[in-house]
């Protein structure tokens, strides 16, 4: 995917929200977000040859696509004919859509329908699962024993761990961050900085506004990249391409990224909450809270043990194939109008990571609706997917 795009600061831009500039596949057929938002459709009524995943809502069949790409480790176009995705032509879009029904089938026969194998179970970044053990490639350091990637099944669990209550977790970062009265009194945040792309810099512009509105212009040399979330629905834009709307997983992480309120908020977002242990963040010895929600996927929460401060968020978007997480390292927090804020964040997910790096902070200062309305699609992008 990433060669088709123009510049690697599209993929940057793009990666905000975990998206892939799907060139055509479906932007056409749902040029306004409201048209399709809160995944009324089915799948099969908004696509041409669904047949495994019948039945899922329409905005989650391309977060299934993304899901199964980063599984095994490859690009659309190893089960798609280009600017044609309904097709059958490719060998390995049948025998995913065997594996789908395969990987449906060993749940419901072995985990009571709980969806413990993913095709990540098996597939771990590569077309072809490795059946026979390792050898062993080099002289092991240590204990010798491999850390294990984290997991997302014990949290349901909800056992609780040593250390402070959650909730008592939970207040002190409020504290650290100012306090609610002062959380409350932000209504508007423009930052300014430089956003870090493998080893290419550029100029960065983020302007978030009360309730829940915040839009990002990555200023890279083929022009602005745009993540925008409008309170309700999304949208993203690269140079010379339609607008494509976010869609669903990707919203629940676009709207706590744009609570100025967050810190506050927490407890509220949460049915349930528990310590999970401690946890080494970089430098940092941080609790980890897990806090459940209501319908959504659970968040991972990391506090420095002494500051307070919230130094790693995890969340996970959802598909019906299995979840993407994404993780956000949260460092150099300053003082701007009576609130402490991270000016360093580093946002990773499986197909990438980038870091923003702010400079310059401005509170409550006026940032016009325009910001953050959708622009009309440019006319070379309406002829098709691109090339
Ligand atoms: C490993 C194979 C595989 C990969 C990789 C893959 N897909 Fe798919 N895709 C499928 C299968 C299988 C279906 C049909 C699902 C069904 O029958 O329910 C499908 C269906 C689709 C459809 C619906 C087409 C239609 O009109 O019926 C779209 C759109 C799509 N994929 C987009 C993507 C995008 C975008 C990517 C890259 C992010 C991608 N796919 C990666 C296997 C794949
Ligand atoms: C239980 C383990 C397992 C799970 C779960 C699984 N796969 Fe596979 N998959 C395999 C194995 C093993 C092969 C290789 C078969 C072979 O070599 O003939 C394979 C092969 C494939 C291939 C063909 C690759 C090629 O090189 O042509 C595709 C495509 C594929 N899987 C997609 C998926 C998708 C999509 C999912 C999730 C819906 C999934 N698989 C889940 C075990 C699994």
């Amino acid at each position: 995917m990433k060669k088709q795009l123009a510049s690697a600061f599209a993929v940057a831009a793009l990666l905000v929200v975990g998206g892939v500039a799907i060139g055509g596949a479906k932007t056409q057929s749902s040029a306004t977000p409201a048209a399709n938002a809160a995944g009324t459709k089915k799948a099969e009524e908004q696509f041409k040859n669904i047949q495994a995943l019948k039945g899922i809502p329409a905005d989650q069949l391309i977060p299934a696509m993304q899901f199964i790409s980063t599984s095994l480790g490859v690009e659309c176009q190893f089960c798609h004919v280009e600017g044609a995705f309904e097709k059958d032509d490719k060998k390995p879009k049948q025998t995913a859509r065997t594996m789908i029904e395969m990987m449906f089938a060993i749940n419901k026969d072995n985990f009571e329908g709980h969806r413990e194998v993913t095709c990540y179970s098996c597939h771990r970044g590569s077309p072809d699962p490795i059946a026979i053990p390792l050898v062993m490639a080099a002289e092991m350091k240590g204990t010798g024993e491999a850390k294990k990637p984290e997991e997302t099944k014990n949290e349901e669990a909800g056992k609780e761990a040593s250390g402070p209550p959650a909730d008592q977790l939970l207040d002190k970062y409020l504290q650290a961050v100012g306090g609610a009265a002062a959380i409350e009194k932000i209504t508007s945040r423009v930052m300014k900085g430089t956003i870090t792309f493998g080893d290419r810099n550029v100029p960065i512009d983020i302007f978030s506004r009360d309730p829940d509105k915040r839009v990002s212009f990555t200023h890279t040399p083929d022009g602005d990249s745009v993540t925008a979330f409008d309170g309700h629905e999304g949208w993203l834009g690269v140079p010379g391409r339609a607008a494509r709307e976010m869609h669903g997983p990707d919203i629940d992480g676009a709207s706590m990224d744009a609570d100025l309120h967050f810190a506050a908020h927490l407890r509220e977002m949460f049915s349930e909450v528990h310590v999970q242990g401690t946890e080494k963040v970089g430098d940092h010895d941080a609790y980890l809270v897990i806090g459940q929600r209501d319908g959504k996927t659970p968040l991972r929460l990391y506090f420095d043990e002494r500051s307070g401060l919230l130094v790693r968020l995890v969340r996970y978007g959802e598909t019906p194939l299995g979840r993407m997480p994404t993780q956000i390292d949260y460092e150099d927090y300053r003082d701007a109008g009576g609130v402490k804020i991270p000016f360093r964040w580093t946002l990773a997910r499986p197909g990438g990571r980038f870091t923003i790096q702010v400079s310059e902070v401005k509170e409550n200062v006026p940032v016009d609706d325009a910001k953050f309305a959708r622009p009309p699609a440019p006319p070379e992008a309406q002829k098709g997917p691109a090339k």
